[in-house]
């Protein structure tokens, strides 16, 4: 099955370079929660299914200037990506397989950016044991996750479906919470392109303990903030104005030669 895995994700690496040359709702509304959850003083920091890498670059640029991130895979493709479009000192990519790989260390934030709902079910108890094990003491997962109600409408549509799609419920990240002996102390439903149709949530431990509030306590964020006027006008003219769609395909462009196989960043 693993194989399986990983070739449904390797071929599926092209559409990062659209991705990250059109922008996606979804991966920008995944980086404002990033950004939010993450604790500013966090050292260390585990991305689990990182594809692009442009989660954990983001992370490293935007949100903890100081942190160490090990971004990990099951796809050598993604890997690919990620080592040639956002290498950066403080990040390693490496290549992985959360249900079975044997990992190491003591991480202050574990990121599952819509990862979590492609592990199948029979292998949550492994995977929650190792966030038992990899968990530091005030540590917090964060989860993106599509919500039921978008999983049921994949899968009664038949399409849009990846090689292994679950359900990923509120008892079911709760049950996260119980298995590390945390809290499930966020959880929200957003709307990225449908109403409800995403989920960000975090589990904690150590939440029992109140403190003064701090920067990292920015959540909840219950909606998504409305464009001003001038930036849905500005959106509305851009994506039809002939220079904007240049700079695209100008931007295509560089990204497909970055990512030649002779250029390409296999380790
Ligand atoms: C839906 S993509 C999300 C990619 C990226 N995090 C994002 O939000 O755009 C799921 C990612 O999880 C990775 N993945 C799936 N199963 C995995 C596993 N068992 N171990 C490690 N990575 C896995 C895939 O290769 C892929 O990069």
């Amino acid at each position: 099955m693993a194989t399986q895995v990983e070739a449904f994700y390797d071929d599926f690496s092209r559409r990062f370079v659209e991705d990250i040359v059109q922008g996606n709702e979804r991966i920008a509304q995944q980086l404002n929660f990033f950004a939010k959850a993450i604790p500013s003083d966090a050292q260390r920091i585990l991305v689990i299914g990182s594809g692009s890498g442009q989660g954990a670059y983001f992370i490293a640029t935007r949100v903890v200037r100081s942190a160490t991130i090990l971004a990990v895979d099951i796809s050598g493709e993604n890997l690919g990506i990620a080592r040639t479009i956002f290498p950066h000192p403080r990040i390693e990519y490496r290549k992985a397989d959360i249900t079975t790989c044997a990992l190491a260390g003591d991480w202050d934030v574990i990121v599952l950016p819509d990862v979590y709902e492609h592990i199948p079910i029979e292998a949550r108890p492994t995977l929650h044991s190792t966030f038992n094990r990899l968990l530091t003491s005030r540590g917090k997962i964060l989860f993106t996750v599509p919500s039921p109600g978008k999983q049921l409408s994949l899968k009664e549509s038949g399409q849009g479906l990846q090689v292994i799609d679950e359900i990923v419920s509120l008892e079911d990240l709760n049950k996260v919470a119980i298995d590390v002996d945390g809290t499930l102390t966020y959880f929200s439903t957003i709307s990225v392109w449908e109403t409800n149709d995403y989920i960000h949530a975090v589990v904690e431990r150590g939440a029992e303990y109140v403190k003064p509030i701090g920067e990292s306590d920015l959540l909840p964020i219950k909606g998504w903030p409305r464009q001003s006027f001038l930036a849905r006008g500005w959106n509305m003219i851009g994506n039809r104005f002939l220079l904007f769609q240049v700079l695209q395909s100008w931007r295509r462009k560089r990204l497909r030669k970055q990512l030649t196989s002779d250029s390409i960043r296999t380790a």
